[in-house]
């Protein structure tokens, strides 16, 4: 028999007014990466074969992003927000295309796993129709409540507006997620009418009219906060303080050591190897890799940028996309690194900025060093061979390439090209006057004297 197909519904209509922003709600971000981002990879993970997302009309920059990371995706328009009943229905030719298990997720609650999910579909494996995500809520007002029997069937759910004091007393309420495996479903879906407070498509009629054709509904639990919908930025800081959470305990779980985990931040996609120390306050952007044994002192700004295993950063370090460190690099304070690939064991320990070019294995770049890889209009590289040797303080003029070996003396304005294990400098010729200082402060006081009379 054929597997039976996954389908993943993913509703983002909502305006999300009360976010105050130009910005569609489902595009703001939870660590570095769009809420709809995250459910979107959330269904890829538990291996959707079909992924539908529903937005509403003039969302162009919340299609693009679902074209940016589900190409395959099924786009659909809901006209006018008439419920989340009406939302799945403008989906209604995904659905019809793909008869099967159809799961409802909301754009706006990033943080659901997909190990849920999977339990979600076993509860479907089990004979259920639908299968509710609930959760136990520790202030219920405004959810719909789950209203089950005493054997734990679902028999109802009801939206907070139109439930009773004794049904509002129920504190069981519903996630939102809810997944599906009827016949006929469509079908099902149409028979869902608007008769209440709201006058809205409530997809959470649909339990009863499931029942109804004697299909049994199931309630699947999970904690409070993976179900977390967004709806103002309070909310949004929140749910990376969530995120942040599992990060973090995922990282210790792999072996890095964390000196004070509250206070490390990490992206969506952060890889850190074993044996990895990060002391307090380091900012992960998108797309950093930190290989095994590597050590991230205090106060660091990376973002896509791979730091070699055993190299040492910061504190004060501020590493930009583009800079790969290979194994043993040190990048010390104030040191910013932008687009250069530096060797094994190459070093750059204090006050620097390398942009654009690479750094051989075991060179050092002394304080104070600038590689000047811009004039206003083009960005130019600098090369620098393995093992040389810039001195402080030296502005290399790109495009330059310093050779092997090469010594700078501190202090130069390099601009043009350095042979392997050559000296280049450029400074004026120091000039030493014998005794100047001592003749300079006898005629100077000689004359504050004759001012005070
Ligand atoms: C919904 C559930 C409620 C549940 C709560 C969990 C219904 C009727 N109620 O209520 O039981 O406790 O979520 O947060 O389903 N959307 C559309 N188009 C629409 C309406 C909604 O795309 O026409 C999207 C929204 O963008 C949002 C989601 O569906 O992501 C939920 O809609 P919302 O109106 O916030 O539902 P609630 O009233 O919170
Ligand atoms: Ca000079």
């Amino acid at each position: 028999m054929a597997e039976r197909s996954f389908q993943a519904i993913i509703l983002a209509a909502g305006k999300g007014t009360r976010m105050q922003s130009a910005v569609p709600k489902v595009l703001h971000k939870v660590a570095g990466r769009s809420m709809l981002g995250h459910v979107i990879e959330t269904a890829q993970q538990c291996r959707c074969d079909h992924l539908a997302v529903v937005v509403g009309p003039g969302m162009e920059t919340v299609a693009t992003e679902t074209g940016r990371l589900a190409p395959a995706a099924a786009l659909f328009i809901q006209t006018e927000q008439l419920g989340t009943a009406d939302a799945v229905l403008a989906a209604r030719d995904a659905i019809a295309a793909h008869p099967g298990d159809v799961i409802v997720l909301y754009a706006d609650t990033p943080l659901i796993r997909s190990e849920t999910i999977g339990r979600l579909r076993a509860a479907l494996d089990g004979g259920a129709a639908v299968a509710v995500l609930g959760f136990t809520a520790a202030d219920p007002t405004g959810y719909g409540r789950l209203l089950t029997a005493t054997d734990g069937d679902l028999l109802a759910i009801r939206e907070h507006r139109d439930a009773s004091e004794a049904e509002r007393r129920v504190t069981l309420c519903n996630s939102g997620v809810l997944a599906f495996r009827c016949p006929d479903l469509l079908d099902l879906l149409r028979q869902i009418g608007n008769a209440n407070s709201k006058g809205e498509y409530y997809l959470t009629d649909a339990i009863e009219i499931a029942r109804a054709r004697g299909l049994r509904c199931a309630v699947v639990a999970c904690a409070e906060d993976e179900v977390l919908g967004i709806n103002a930025r309070d909310q949004l800081a929140g749910a990376e303080a969530i995120y942040q959470r599992r990060r973090r305990t995922q990282a210790m779980a792999q072996g890095a050591t964390l000196i004070a985990p509250e206070t490390v931040w990490f992206s969506f996609d952060t890889r850190i190897g074993r044996d990895v120390v990060i002391e307090p306050n380091v900012f992960f952007g998108p797309g950093v890799t930190v290989e095994d044994g590597a050590e991230i002192k205090a106060n660091c700004h990376i973002e896509g940028a791979r730091i070699g295993t055993n190299a040492r950063i910061g504190p004060f370090a501020r590493l930009r996309p583009g800079a790969d460190l290979a194994a043993d690099v040190h990048i010390g304070n104030f040191v910013e690194v932008k687009n250069v690939a530096m060797g094994r064991g190459a070093k750059a320990n204090h006050l620097a900025y390398l942009g654009d070019g690479a750094v051989g294995a075991k060179a050092n770049i002394g304080a104070g060093t600038i590689f000047c890889n811009y004039d206003g209009f083009t960005k130019s590289k600098t090369v620098i061979g393995d093992g040389a040797f810039v001195g402080s303080n030296s502005s290399l003029v790109a495009p330059l390439r310093i050779g092997a070996g090469a010594y700078v003396g501190s202090g130069s304005v390099i601009t043009k090209d350095v042979p392997d294990d050559a000296l280049s400098l450029e400074r004026s010729v120091q000039e030493t006057r014998d005794g100047w200082a001592g003749k300079f402060r006898t005629l100077m006081s000689k004359r504050k004297a004759a001012k005070a009379k």
